[in-house]
């Protein structure tokens, strides 16, 4: 993929994804419906489909990861997914996402 086409995708991703999209208290899957599944539904990855949210072990990977962005993925701070979301979303995504 092109890189201004890698760019174009993430400013309309970080766009679209800058309003919390979910009432508080929905749960981790309700979050990641919201903000993740845009680019990651299935746990697959649409844009870099080697890096998909199977197996991954430790849940602390995945606050990590999305706290940074980076690789064409936003960044999501903590007005975007509180730490209290942020821990609903990662155990939602490994008991979701085994295989
Ligand atoms: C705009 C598209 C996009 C959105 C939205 C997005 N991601 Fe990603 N995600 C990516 C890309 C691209 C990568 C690969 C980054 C890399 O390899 O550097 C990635 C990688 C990851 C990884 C690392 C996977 C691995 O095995 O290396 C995790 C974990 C992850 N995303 C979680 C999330 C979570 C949780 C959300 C929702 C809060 C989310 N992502 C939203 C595009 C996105």
């Amino acid at each position: 993929m092109k890189k201004s086409t890698l760019m174009a995708t993430v400013l309309l991703g970080v766009g679209m994804l800058s309003t919390e999209g979910f009432a508080a208290g929905d749960g981790g899957e309700a979050i990641f419906k919201a903000k993740c599944a845009s680019c990651h539904p299935a746990g697959g990855n649409i844009i870099k489909p080697t890096a998909t949210l199977k197996g991954i072990k430790d849940p602390k990977k995945i606050i990590t990861q999305l706290r940074k962005g980076g690789g064409g993925m936003p960044a999501f701070d903590t007005k975007a997914i509180s730490d209290a979301n942020a821990k609903l979303l990662a155990d939602y995504i490994m008991k979701t996402f085994k295989k």
